[in-house]
């Protein structure tokens, strides 16, 4: 259980409280600032990853302790690509470093590995990896780490499109059939079943941006953005996020309850 402090004038403190019953389902997480945290250090920016898949590992590990069913982590842009050589290189054996060392704990948490993104441009090592990941755990049936991948929300609603419109051209699929159901069955998402659309989206960094992470699936997500970067994320500052999420009052179009 974790608390802290939200001053609710200038007299009163309230207390929040991680309520554990309430726990959201989907959390994605856009795991930003690596390269600051190295740069403050004076390390090469690729420490800054490097420390940053340790985070993973820790968050990972909460996340599934708190009961949290689809854990969502932003890894690599369809932008990202445009870095220099060096560090992008680095990124892409991160995922094998990453599941090497830490598959047996994921089997022994009942974590099931799944990805989103363009999974064939990578560099075969890395796709390999995970898809071997995904194998070794297929048969967990607790939380899902979902790593999104050389992913882009804008490719993302590009390939659906063109997947319905090939539908619609050879006469399988008529016009009215296009439905919010059917465009999300058609996202990369759709794999995550009830949970497709995260519940919460936390970015680190103090960046106050989507960077086109989900762009689909967030409409009405909340989202938590805080100032630690990402390598510096550890359980409090976790779950204060995950405190102020429980706060807030989703509507969704209606009306408070
Ligand atoms: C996030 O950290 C990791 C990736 C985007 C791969 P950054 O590398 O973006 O770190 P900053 O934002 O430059 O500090
Ligand atoms: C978003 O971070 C992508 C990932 C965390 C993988 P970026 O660092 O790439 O985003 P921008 O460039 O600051 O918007
Ligand atoms: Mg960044």
């Amino acid at each position: 259980m974790v608390s802290f402090w939200k001053k609710n004038n200038e007299t009163a403190t309230a207390e929040w409280e991680l309520d554990l019953d309430h726990i959201p389902e989907h959390v994605a997480i856009i795991m930003d600032g690596n390269g600051r945290w190295a740069q403050q250090r004076h390390l090469p920016r690729i420490a800054g990853h490097k420390e940053g898949m340790n985070t993973v590992k820790k968050v990972t590990k909460l996340a599934s302790d708190l009961g949290i069913k689809v854990l969502t982590l932003y890894a690599f842009s369809t932008e990202n690509w445009k870095r220099p050589e060096t560090e992008v290189s680095y990124l892409m054996g991160l995922p094998i470093k990453f599941f090497d060392t830490f598959v047996p704990e994921l089997i022994e948490n009942n974590v099931r590995v799944e990805v989103i993104g363009y999974i064939d441009q990578l560099p075969s090592a890395t796709r390999v990896a995970v898809e071997n990941a995904i194998e070794q755990t297929k048969n967990n049936t607790g939380m899902v780490l979902n790593f999104a991948l050389n992913y882009g929300g804008r490719a993302e609603i590009v390939t659906a499109v063109q997947e319905i419109a090939t539908k619609v051209q050879n006469g399988t699929l008529p016009v009215e059939a296009i439905t919010t159901d059917l465009v999300s069955q058609s996202m990369m998402t759709a794999k995550l079943g009830e949970y497709q659309d995260p519940d919460v989206v936390i970015r680190t960094s103090g960046e106050i941006r989507i960077s086109n992470f989900l762009l689909w699936q967030v409409a009405y997500s909340e989202f938590v953005f805080l100032d630690t970067h990402w390598p510096d994320m550890d359980e409090t500052s976790f779950k204060q996020a995950l405190a102020e999420y429980q706060q807030r009052n989703r509507r969704f179009g209606g009306l408070k309850k």
